[in-house]
């Protein structure tokens, strides 16, 4: 081989290599930012909520038992195993059109565990966020900080959202 023909064939090597690791980084960039989702995922949905001071939007899922006794309007009280999920995100405008508010960047998954011995300290509720897949319950303090909010509705087990789905 010649010497040119050497330093070229080392180039396109090292090209290749350069945009190898770029394609790598970049996968590894994108699954960075997209959040794990927990079992709520595969929940199905109470209500959804926008909020203007924090420019967020909500959707309101319950697990099976939540969502049966919200058909049946057994919700006062809620039954113990039922658990409310408050899935988060910032709000954005949909690319194709702007007059849409759809959800953009994922910000938290929140919950609240309904067992009314365990958590009677906070109204019967637990609660919690999910990291990732998993569900965590909030410190103590946090949670009460979390119930003290929720006071207000204690005439709907201390619920804010009402069924969209009846
Ligand atoms: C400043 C008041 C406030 C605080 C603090 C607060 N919440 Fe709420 N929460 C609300 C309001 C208002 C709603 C209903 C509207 C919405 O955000 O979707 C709600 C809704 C929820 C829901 C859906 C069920 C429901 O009650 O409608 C869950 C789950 C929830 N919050 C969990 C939590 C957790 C966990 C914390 C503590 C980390 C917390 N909340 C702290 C005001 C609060």
């Amino acid at each position: 081989m010649k010497k040119s023909q050497k330093l070229k064939l080392g180039l396109f090597l090292s090209v290749v290599c350069l945009s190898a690791s770029a394609v790598a980084e970049t996968n590894t960039a994108e699954k960075a930012a997209k959040p794990a989702h927990g079992e709520y995922i595969d929940w199905r949905l109470l209500s959804v909520s926008h909020r203007q001071d924090s420019k967020t939007l909500r959707a309101i899922l319950g697990n099976e038992t939540a969502i049966n006794a919200a058909r049946s309007e057994k919700t006062k009280p809620w039954p113990d195993g039922s658990i409310l999920a408050k899935v988060v995100w910032k709000e954005s405008t949909h690319p194709n059109w702007p007059q849409a508010i759809i959800p953009g960047e994922f910000a938290a998954a929140e919950a609240m565990i309904k067992d009314s011995k365990k958590y009677a300290a906070t109204g019967g509720w637990g609660f919690a966020h999910w990291v990732g897949e998993k569900l965590v319950m909030h410190e103590e303090a946090k949670a009460k900080e979390c119930f003290a909010c929720h006071v207000p509705m204690k005439d709907n087990d201390y619920v804010y959202t009402f069924n969209a789905l009846k």
